[in-house]
């Protein structure tokens, strides 16, 4: 049964059945948002194709035009001519993304930008101060509410390089502090990483940058030559993979459904966010990689996913982060897997766009699943879930949304309270979701 507006537009059904057919998802939105703040920073054009179209990313897109760079969105590919930034004239609306507050917080602070940030009552609740702190280190001046939006910056130039130490493991801190220092006379080391995406990385080395990245240390050398002429990136075609976070819900329900047969095209497999892919490995999932190949610096392959039982596994540790956005549907194929599924370490889930530990478990339970939470993490027992009785809550969480559609394909309905929450990540979600499951 597809899915179908009820009620009134934001209530809607995910009915049950099969996934099968051939989808190409969202482009991913962490390559999106960082393709479009380098291409904003690169002196000339760059093309970046197939970008992610959800609200996050068109909040970065409107705030690198609102910092200078002219920006022509042609839909599916979005051409920037950078290299001249200067001060906003209003305030910055990073709306519901943390990646647009934080990567471009790092981005005003090491080039010389003076600007205000804010964002929904969402974002607004989440912390910042772990990436004001190391930019004030390099030099700015960085004031927020309380440690949280709205806050202001008034950026340095060119600042010196120097050694950090991530106090969390996060690729919004890391990538914040890179953007941060692409000027840096010296070179720039951070430490502490734990596997964390490295997609600002990879795409600093195929913009021409020279830097080193283990996963765990990170070095950024200075650009050699006339600084001032070059640039701190150069301008290039960035295409952009799908996003292996959107193929996810995609992925789960095939695995849980029977009759599913899905294929998912040029999906991102870095192998700093394939941690869910590794849980439902565990967890004896069907997946095959087909046509593994290499996308303007980063892994892509095509995905086969067909449904076979599935059991429990654990996760903790750098699996966690590698897997971070995907916890909620790893959770969903926990419950329709036997045995007790344990997932610990995962305390960060708390300060996502909700405290996904407590959605996931509500939404859980409403299925009739048992469940235990713990201040880090939860177990899940699996051996099925049912129709719930009441209208499930996505407490504005698009990723709770769409891991409430896979949760429906074997067993829904299921009605959610907001389907729009889900064009924050992927707008063309709801027409993919019906041509797969017809
Ligand atoms: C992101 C990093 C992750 C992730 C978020 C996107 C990024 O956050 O949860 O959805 O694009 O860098 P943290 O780095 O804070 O864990």
């Amino acid at each position: 049964m597809p899915a179908r507006p009820v009620a009134n537009e934001r209530v809607l059904s995910f009915g049950a059945g099969p996934l099968r057919g051939e989808v190409r998802v969202a482009g991913d939105k962490s390559i999106s948002h960082r393709a479009l703040m380098l291409a904003s920073l690169a002196s000339g054009t760059s093309t970046i194709e197939l970008p992610n179209r959800g609200q996050d990313v068109l909040a970065t897109r409107d705030a690198v035009a609102a910092l200078g760079a002219q920006v022509d969105d042609r839909e599916t590919t979005i051409v920037v001519n950078g290299g001249r930034l200067r001060d906003p004239e209003a305030t910055i609306d990073a709306r519901n993304s943390g990646t647009t507050a934080r990567l471009l917080l790092g981005l005003c602070a090491g080039n010389g930008i003076s600007a205000r940030f804010d964002g929904d009552d969402s974002l607004r609740r989440r912390p910042m101060e772990r990436v004001a702190r190391p930019l004030r280190a390099l030099g700015a001046q960085i004031e927020t509410t309380g440690g949280r939006l709205p806050a202001n910056v008034r950026g340095v130039r060119m600042p010196s390089g120097a050694g950090y130490v991530l106090e969390v493991p996060s690729a919004q801190i890391k990538s914040a502090i890179l953007l941060a220092n692409l000027n840096a006379s010296g070179p720039v080391r951070i430490t502490g990483d734990r596997h964390s995406r490295d997609h600002t990385e990879r795409m600093l080395r195929h913009l021409g940058r020279d830097i080193t990245f283990d996963g765990r240390t990170i070095e950024l050398r200075p650009q050699t030559g006339d600084r001032e002429q070059l640039g701190p990136v150069n301008p290039g075609r960035i295409r952009i993979p799908a996003d292996l976070s959107a193929a996810a819900f995609f992925i789960v329900a095939a695995a849980i459904t029977p009759g599913s047969d899905l294929l998912l095209s040029e999906v991102g497999v870095n192998p700093t966010r394939t941690g869910f892919l590794d849980a439902m490995a565990a967890m004896d999932a069907d997946i095959e990689f087909h046509n593994r190949r290499d996308l303007d610096g980063e892994p892509v392959a095509d995905l086969r996913v067909r449904y076979r039982p599935l059991r429990a596994t654990a996760i903790a540790g750098d699996l966690v982060v590698r897997a971070i956005d995907e916890i909620p549907i790893v959770a969903v194929a926990a419950a329709h897997s036997a045995g007790t599924t344990t997932v610990r370490d995962a305390a960060e889930l708390r300060s996502k766009e909700s405290d996904r530990i407590a959605v996931i478990m509500e939404t859980l339970r409403a299925c009739g699943v048992e469940m235990v939470e713990h201040d880090d993490g939860f177990d899940v027992m699996g051996g099925g879930a049912h129709v719930p009785s009441r209208t499930l809550a996505t407490h504005g969480d698009h990723r709770i949304a769409m891991a409430i559609a896979a949760l429906a394909a074997p067993t829904g309905p299921h009605e959610i309270d907001d389907a729009d929450c889900i064009t924050v990540s992927f707008p063309e979600f709801l027409k993919l979701w019906e041509s797969a499951q017809r």
